[in-house]
Parts: C-alpha cells; structure tokens; sequence
C-alpha cells in the first residue's frame, strides 16, 4: 500500500522503516530538513540496533522515502499514519498540539480518501477528536476513517519487537477501515487484536501503568527485604513462577526511566482526574518511583555521611541500555543531588554522552571509557545495566578506584561472584 508516516521520532521512523520492509511504499515526512537529508542517506537520527541496516537496504529497494514537503509526501497515499510527538504538559496531561498540527496538515494538502492511523499516544477521546477535526475541514464528499494503532515497541529492541510482538492493537469504529489496517499489518506475523477505537487507546495507557505498577511494586518489595533480610531476586523468581503474576518486569533497581513510562503513568492520573476519578494506585506508582531514583544516594548518604569533596563515577546515563535516551534517566536526579551534595561526578556511558552533556549539570566531567571514569574514584554509581559494565572483570574496580565503594542500581552482579573481590557492594533488595 502508498503509506505517509508524519514525524520520524523513535516511533515514527521504526513504524516506517518497518513497514516499507513488508513491502509497502513509504514516505516519511518530518519538519527538520536536515534530519530529513541524514535520513534520506540511510543515516538513522536515533541510535537502535538494527534500524540503520534495514533503512539503507529499504531506500536501495525503492520502498522508503523522506521528504519535508507535506503535499509530496502525502500524493497518492491511502492511509496516513501520525507519529509526533505528545509531550506532557505542567499538569501532566497531553499535549496535542503537534498532533493539531499534523490534521491542519493533512486536511490542506489531501486531496483524496483517506484513513489516518493514530500511532503516538493519546487521551482517550482523541481521536474522535482527530476525525471531527478533519471531516469540518475537508470536503464532505471524502472518505475519512481514523484508526488506533498504539505502539507497543521498547526503545533498544524496537525492530526486534515489530517482528516478534506480543499483538497489534487495532481500535476502528469502521469494519472496512480495520480491514485495511489489518492486512497492512498481516506481513508481521504478530497476533492482530480488533476492538474499538476508545479501548485501543486505553490499551495503551493501561498496558503502560500496569507495567510501571509492577516495577513499583518490586522496588518497595526490594525495599522492605532490604530491612528483612530477604532477597529480592529470589522473591522476584518465586513469584514469576506463578503464570498469573508473570516473571518479566519484577527487576528491582532504581526506577523506570524513558520517554514512555513517566509521561503516560503521569497522563492516565490525568484523564482519571478529568473524570473526577482518582487514580490512587497509580499515583502511588508515580511517588514510590521518584523516591526509588534517589535510593542511590540515600545509601551513599547513609554509608560515608557527608560526600562533599568524594569523587564519584556514574557508569551509565541513558535511562536503559542499547539507547542514547536520557528523558526521565535516573542520571539526572543522581547527578544533580551529587553536584548538590559537593562531589566530583565523573560520568560514563558507552554512547549517551552527546545527550547527556546538554542535560546533566555542567559540573559534570565525562569520561572517555569506563576505566577511566573509576579510576580514583571514591564510589561508583551503577545506574544503567550496559553489557559493557556487567561483563566487566570486577579486578578492575579493585585497582583503579581509590577504594571500592559501589552503590549498584541495576543489581549487575553476582553476589557469590563479587564476593571473591575485595569489594564493599551495595545493591538494591539484595542481601548485602
Ligand atoms: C516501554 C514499554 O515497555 C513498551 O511496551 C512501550 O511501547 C513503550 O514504553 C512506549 O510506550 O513507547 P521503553 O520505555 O522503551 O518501553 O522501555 P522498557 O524496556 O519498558 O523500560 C522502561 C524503564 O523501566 C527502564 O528505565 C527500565 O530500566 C525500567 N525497568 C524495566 C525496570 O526498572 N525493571 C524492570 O523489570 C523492567
């Protein structure tokens, strides 16, 4: 099929390229004209394993395009998929003005029948919203169906995801517009689930707050075995083994982090409050996983006292690995309470330096490797969970650092392992 995909961010670029690898005709369209140059290039603006490879061999198969130019991008396409950007507003609601900005768009330059797929996450409503928006603008006498496609990808698996997925999620209140969405999406191999257009969008928001639900959960579980004695892996391990609760998602650590968890926790409170519902167990989520991004420094606090003047690593600034994302990274508070507390931050990341040098306080200094950012250290923040620092011989800490203090996050090690090392180890809902 002739697919337009509007906004080339992690979900609006994977979406394309992935579609143009089924076969499909591909025009992405995006504002930034030198990202559109790179792009158009095989040169991929995000980092994410995999995607640059099946760009490149794509647009050498005639099947995928970049343009800035809305009314080229959209000629002789049957379906538009919108992938921008909802940032949260003060309030933590949604913020629809690029989607606003797309149906403007859309509605002055398509000249055809049209459906318009909703890939970027929106309150429930929206896009009900989308099509009256677009039926008041264009003419009566066009077709106009929108869809609910949400997007389910992981950043750092998200072409693996596309192929291997759980479900595609698609909310049509049209029969024969669902139909269409369907067949495009066939080629994937992933289970298709129909439904209507307000569930999808719920899907969503729920698949998400359930997800950050059972993070926070196991945070305060770590949390309370810390004081018991227990270990939190093991709890987490017996309690996946029942099929009911699930073993994935049950890794204790500092908190989730990213573009995704964050906002769509913060913006369900929100559509709940609109309604005049309150979401208690979901704010709750929220707090318990902004006081479990500073667990770090209340142990640091609690193990030396005062840390001014200490010189500290952080190994790892995205808010996971295998990406250069740093929104909502458990670095940033880390940091900041770090350069507040009056110590030296030396900071590491195999690539989300770029990133992190416009985020992170200036005080920071970064480091060109790993070796170099421990040694003479004083402590070692682990926050994210890199193969690079978990494969690592832990000798190294013992004869680079000033002394071997490290406040693991993301519980990389062994325990029976690192205590073969004269290492003071401090992890989350572990016992030690
Ligand atoms: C998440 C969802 O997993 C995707 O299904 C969804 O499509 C995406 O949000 C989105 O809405 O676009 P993502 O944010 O890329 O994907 O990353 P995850 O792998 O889910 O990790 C999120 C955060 O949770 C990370 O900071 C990670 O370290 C943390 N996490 C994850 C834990 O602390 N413990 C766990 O057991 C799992």
């Amino acid at each position: 099929m002739n697919i337009s995909v509007v906004g080339t961010g992690y979900v609006g670029l994977v979406t394309g390229v992935a579609l143009s690898h089924i076969g499909h005709q591909i025009t992405c369209i995006d504002i930034d004209e030198s990202k559109v140059l790179r792009m158009r290039q095989g040169i991929s603006p995000i980092f994410e394993p995999g995607l640059e490879e099946l760009m490149i061999k794509n647009i050498e198969a005639g099947r995928l395009f970049f343009t800035t130019n809305h009314r080229e991008g959209f000629k002789g396409k049957d379906v538009i998929y919108i992938a921008v950007g909802t940032p949260e507003k003060e309030d933590g609601s949604a913020n629809l003005t690029f989607i606003e900005k797309v149906i403007e768009d859309i509605a002055s330059n398509v000249e055809n029948d049209i459906i318009v797929v909703t890939k970027s996450t929106v309150p429930v409503g929206t896009n009900h919203y989308i099509k009256g928006l677009l039926k008041a603008s264009m003419p009566s006498d066009l077709k106009i169906e929108v869809v609910s496609n949400p997007e389910f990808l992981r950043e750092g698996s998200s072409v693996y995801d596309t192929f291997n997925g759980d479900r595609i999620v698609i909310g049509a209140d049209n029969e024969e517009a669902a139909k269409v969405i369907e067949e495009i999406n066939k080629p994937f191999g992933v289970p298709i689930y129909k439904t209507d257009i307000k569930s999808a969008e719920m899907i969503k928001y729920a698949s998400n707050a359930f997800l950050a639900t059972k993070i926070s959960f196991v945070n305060e579980i770590a949390n309370i075995c810390e004081k018991l004695g227990a270990d939190v892996e093991s709890v987490a391990c017996g309690m996946g083994m029942d099929k009911r609760v699930g073993s994935m998602f049950l890794n204790a650590g500092i908190g989730y982090g990213g573009s995704c968890f964050p906002k769509d926790t913060k913006a369900l409170t929100q559509i709940a409050a609109n309604i005049d519902h309150d979401f208690e167990l979901l704010k709750a989520v929220i707090t318990v996983n902004n006081n479990q991004q500073q667990r770090l420094i209340e142990k640091a606090t609690e193990r030396f006292g005062s840390l001014v003047g200490k010189r500290v690593a952080i190994l790892g600034l995205s808010f996971k690995p295998n990406t250069d994302d740093m929104r909502e990274a458990a670095s940033i508070i880390t940091s900041k309470q770090l350069i507040a507390n009056g110590t030296h931050v030396i900071a590491y990341d195999p690539i989300a330096i770029e990133n992190a040098r416009r985020i992170l306080p200036s005080e920071v200094k970064y480091a060109q490797s790993f070796e170099e950012a421990i040694t003479e250290a004083d402590m070692v923040f682990l926050l994210t969970d890199w193969a690079e620092f978990k494969d690592v011989n832990l000798n190294v800490y013992v004869e680079k650092m000033n002394q071997p203090v490290i406040f693991d996050g993301r519980n990389c090690y062994d325990l029976d392992y690192v205590k073969n090392y004269s290492i003071e180890y401090h992890s989350i809902g572990r016992n030690v």
